[in-house]
């Protein structure tokens, strides 16, 4: 079997869709600061070894109120210089206020969650890396513009072995990290199973769920589907997305009651619309309940939004049952 690497992938797609070469550059650069870090996390992420303990407080809290782990500052350094080096314009990260300027007349533009499910780091399961590439051309009010007007996006997964989901639209690519240390394509077709009877919800926050959510899942539970349907909930969008695009299934974080949970809890610009892109790409379906995500327009660096993505079939059915919920109100 021929081995297409990662660098390979790339030259390809920057040929086909005429796109700069920093949109490649940036991506290898993403890739050595991912190997970087899944290095970190395989040997310093546990406590009570010789290891640095990653996963221990940082002491600092980002904009969106959550308390900084170890990994989640040295992760956000390591892709900040991977970025600079790259000659990327502007870095739009979880762990950052404010965007972060680079090379003022650079054309592509990165968002990122540089260490995803960090609150796994010290628990050992798999964490990752999301991120998405925009012309700064198209940025607006200092945003990134739109996921719809996005070049490509993708996410690491450090998990027993790490991988790489990563497309510009038109198809998503599979890669594996191999003891060579290179990213080498995966000889997997991705798309995402128009439906399945699998569902991941964080269940602890049922009684805050609105109502139509509540139905839906109670459907899943104990309504005709219940014997064949099954629940994952990771604590990790990226592991949890990577189960959906190996045999499909529903992800759900929907706005609940909880103070501070109005939107949910994933964030657009560096969770939801590169999950999106994705996901679209591999021919499934992202919504907030009522808009494509790709559709949504940010309106502030770290606006949260409602997220609920995987099998086509059963968004739409979710869709559906809030809709006639909506109208029976
Ligand atoms: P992050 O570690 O980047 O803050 O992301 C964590 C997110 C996401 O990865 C996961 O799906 C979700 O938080 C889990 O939320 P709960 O802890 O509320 O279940
Ligand atoms: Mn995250
Ligand atoms: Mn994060």
């Amino acid at each position: 079997m021929n081995v297409v690497s990662l660098s390979d992938y790339l030259a390809q797609k920057i040929a086909v869709h005429d796109l700069p070469a920093s949109v490649a550059d940036a991506i290898e650069g993403l890739s050595l600061a991912a190997c970087s870090i899944a290095k970190l996390a395989a040997t310093n992420g546990l406590a009570g070894h010789s290891g640095n303990n990653l996963g221990s407080l940082s002491g600092g809290q980002n904009e969106d109120g959550d308390s900084q782990k170890q990994l989640d500052v040295m992760a956000d350094d390591l892709i900040c210089d991977a970025l600079r080096a790259a000659q990327v314009g502007c870095y739009f990260s979880e762990e950052q206020s404010e965007p972060v300027h680079l090379h003022e007349t650079a054309v592509v533009g990165v968002a990122c969650d540089p260490l995803d499910g960090s609150s796994n780091i010290d628990t050992n399961l798999t964490i990752g890396t999301i991120f998405s590439l925009f012309n700064m051309a198209d940025c607006d009010n200092a945003l990134p513009p739109k996921g719809r007007l996005h070049l490509a996006s993708g996410f690491f997964v450090y998990g027993p072995q790490t991988a790489l989901l990563l497309s510009f639209g038109d198809e998503v690519a599979a890669f594996a990290l191999t003891d060579k240390g290179q990213f080498e394509a995966l000889d997997w077709q991705v798309a995402i199973p128009q439906t399945s009877p699998e569902f991941a919800i964080n269940a602890s926050n049922a009684a805050f769920w609105p109502k139509p959510i509540q139905e839906y899942i109670y459907t899943q539970s104990y309504g005709a589907g219940a014997a064949s349907s099954g629940m994952r909930w990771l604590g990790s969008l990226v592991a949890d997305a990577f189960r959906i695009f190996r045999r499909g299934g529903v992800f759900l974080y929907p706005e609940d009651s909880r103070k501070g949970y109005e939107a949910g809890r994933l964030r657009l610009i560096y969770e939801a619309n590169p999950i999106a892109f994705l996901v679209e790409a591999a021919g499934g379906r992202a919504s907030d309940g009522a808009s494509d995500i790709l559709d949504i327009p940010p309106a502030q660096l770290h606006q949260r939004v409602p997220f609920i993505f995987g099998s086509a079939r059963c968004v739409d059915d979710i869709i559906n049952t809030i809709k006639t919920a909506q109208k029976g109100s």
